[in-house]
C-alpha cells in the first residue's frame, strides 16, 4: 500500500487552516493509504518557545488529531521526538544539503527577519532538513499539506534525488546493499479548496499561529459565541452580493471557501445561494456552519482529553510503528554512505 505521511507543529492553537489545509484532509486518505501523523514538536522548538507550553499543546494536538477523525485502527500517531531515527537521518541528510537551498527558503527569509537576521536559530535555517527527514523517512509517497509547505516538499524530493544519485545505485551495491534507490520521491497533496485560508483581519495573509490577534483565526476549540464574534467583526467589504474569485475581494473569496467546505457544499451550490447575499446574512450562516462543524470535533476532544492513559498508549503504539519502519531507512542509508558497522 502506498504510503502518507504528514505533521503540525505543537505551537499555539490549531486554527482553521491547519484543519481545512491539512488534517482534515488526512482523514480522507487514511481508508486507502498507510498512513502515519505526527506532532512536530522538534519543529516547535526552532522559534523561541516555552517549555511548558511545548508539553501541554504536544498531548492536545494528538488529542485533536483524533477528535477531528485520525482513526488509531488505521492510523499510526505519533510524537516525532519519541522516534530517534528523525533527528539521526535530519544530521545524515544535512550533509548533503547545500546550504543555499535552506537560505532561499521563503518561510526561513520571512521568519529569521522578524528573529533579528543573524539571532535567528541555526534550526530555524535546517528546519526544512528535518522536514525532509520526516518525510523520506518513511518512504513517502504522498504528503498532505497546505499550500504554504510546497517549497519545502520542494527541496525534499531535491533532497532525495540528490541522496539517491549520491550514494544510490551501483555504489550502494559495492557496499553490499541492494542498490537502486534509497529514497522514494515524495508527492505533494495540496486541496483544490482551503489549501490556504486567510486570515479573518486581512484577506491577502494567510491563517497563522502567530498572528498577534486572536481576532485573525478561528481555533478549533474556540466558543460558539468566540466564533460568532470572530466572524461578526472580521474584514467585508462594500460590493454588493457575494462572489469567488474576484482579486479585489480576497476576504470574500476566503469566507466562501471557508463555508463551502465546512458546509460539504460545492462551489457552484455556494455561488447560487450566496450570490445575491449581503454581508448580514451570510455571516450568520457561515457562523452556523462553522460551528456545527467543529461542534462534533470539541466533544470528542473533551472526552478524549478526559481519559489521558488512552492518548499515551496511542502515542507509545505509533512510536513503536514509526520505529520500525525508521530503523529499516537508517541502517539502509547508513550502509550506502559507509558508515562501519558490526
Ligand atoms: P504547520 O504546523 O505550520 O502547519 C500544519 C499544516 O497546516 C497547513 N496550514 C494551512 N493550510 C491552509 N491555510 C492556512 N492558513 C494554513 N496554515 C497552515 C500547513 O501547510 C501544514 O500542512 N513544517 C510543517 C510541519 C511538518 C510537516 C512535516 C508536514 C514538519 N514535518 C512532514 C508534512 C510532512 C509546519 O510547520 O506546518
Amino acid at each position: 500500500r502506498k504510503r502518507v505521511v504528514s505533521g503540525v507543529q505543537p505551537t499555539g492553537s490549531i486554527h482553521l487552516g491547519n484543519y481545512l489545509g491539512a488534517i482534515k484532509n488526512w482523514v480522507a486518505l487514511q481508508d486507502t493509504y498507510e498512513t502515519l501523523f505526527f506532532i512536530v514538536d522538534l519543529h516547535a522548538i526552532t522559534l523561541p518557545y516555552d517549555p511548558q507550553e511545548l508539553r501541554k499543546a504536544t498531548r492536545d494536538t494528538a488529542a485533536l488529531y483524533l477528535a477531528c477523525g485520525v482513526d488509531i485502527s488505521k492510523a499510526s500517531v505519533f510524537v516525532q521526538s519519541h522516534v530517534r531515527a528523525h533527528v539521526d537521518l535530519m544530521w545524515l541528510l544535512s550533509s548533503s544539503t547545500p546550504i543555499g537551498w535552506l537560505q532561499k527558503m521563503t518561510q526561513f527569509k520571512e521568519k529569521s527577519r522578524k528573529e533579528g537576521g543573524e539571532n535567528a536559530s541555526v534550526s530555524l535555517l535546517t528546519y526544512p532538513v528535518l522536514m525532509a527527514a520526516d518525510i523520506l523517512l518513511y518512504k513517502s509517497d504522498f504528503v498532505p499539506v497546505g499550500e504554504d509547505q510546497k517549497q519545502h516538499l520542494e527541496l525534499a524530493r531535491d533532497l532525495a534525488q540528490r541522496v539517491n544519485n549520491l550514494y544510490g545505485g551501483r555504489k550502494w551495491k559495492k557496499l553490499g546493499g541492494r542498490g537502486g534507490s534509497i529514497f522514494k520521491i515524495p508527492e505533494p497533496l495540496i486541496p483544490q479548496v482551503g489549501a490556504r485560508v486567510m486570515s479573518l483581519t486581512d484577506g491577502r495573509s494567510k491563517m497563522s499561529k502567530s498572528a498577534p490577534s486572536d481576532q485573525s483565526r478561528i481555533n478549533l476549540l474556540d466558543s460558539k459565541d468566540l466564533i460568532a464574534d470572530k466572524i461578526k467583526r472580521c474584514k467585508t467589504d462594500s460590493f454588493v452580493g457575494l462572489e469567488y474569485d474576484n482579486a479585489e475581494r480576497p476576504e470574500c473569496n476566503n469566507l466562501l471557501s471557508v463555508y463551502q467546505i465546512v458546509s460539504g457544499k460545492t462551489k457552484e451550490e455556494v455561488m447560487e445561494e450566496c450570490k445575491d447575499m449581503s454581508w448580514g446574512t451570510f455571516k450568520p450562516l457561515l457562523t452556523d456552519a462553522v460551528v456545527e462543524h467543529l461542534s462534533p470535533i470539541q466533544v470528542r476532544y473533551q472526552e478524549i482529553t478526559a481519559e489521558s492513559a488512552y492518548l499515551d498508549k496511542v502515542l507509545t503504539e505509533g512510536a513503536d510503528k514509526a520505529t520500525e519502519i525508521a530503523e529499516v531507512t537508517i541502517r539502509n542509508l547508513k550502509q550506502a554512505m559507509g558508515f562501519f558497522y558490526i
